[in-house]
């Protein structure tokens, strides 16, 4: 299965991290949307490109990260299909796959380390989403 990731640069050095660990430990093919430096630059250019993707259904996955995350879920989130979830531990990384089928993960690269990012990452991709009541509830998003 392949993965997109994108990044701002507050997220740049998790996401360098993030994208090795998808690599090198659980085996994905990663699609890296960038950014690929800590120069400066506007969150909302990457995450229309990472979304866009998930939207047209190019990745089943994506991730997500700036400084807090929050930019990157708002912009995903205005995109059909696409739900985006802001996570922050691996509670919530979890819970957005049984209970929100999340197809986005977004993540704080100023909020949390690497090594809870890695752990959320690797639950979320391993989550099967419940259905059930939470697929009529999905349902009624759109
Ligand atoms: C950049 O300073 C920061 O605003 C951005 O990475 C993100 O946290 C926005 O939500």
């Amino acid at each position: 299965m392949d993965i997109v990731i994108g990044c701002d640069h507050a997220g740049f050095d998790l996401k360098e991290q993030i994208r090795r660990f998808l690599m090198e430990d659980l085996g994905y093919k990663v699609e890296d949307r960038g950014v690929f430096s800590r120069d400066s630059v506007d969150y909302p250019q990457i995450a229309h490109d990472v979304a866009s993707l998930v939207s047209k259904g190019r990745f089943p996955y994506g991730i997500l990260i700036c400084g807090t995350g929050i930019g990157m879920s708002i912009v995903a989130n205005r995109y059909k299909g696409v739900r985006a979830a802001l996570c922050h531990n691996i509670y919530t990384a979890q819970l957005s796959r049984m209970h929100n089928d999340a197809n986005i993960l977004a993540m704080g690269g100023r909020v949390i380390g690497v090594g809870l990012a890695q752990e959320m990452v690797a639950v979320f991709l391993s989550t099967s989403f419940e259905g059930g009541r939470h697929k009529r509830r999905i349902e009624q998003i759109d």
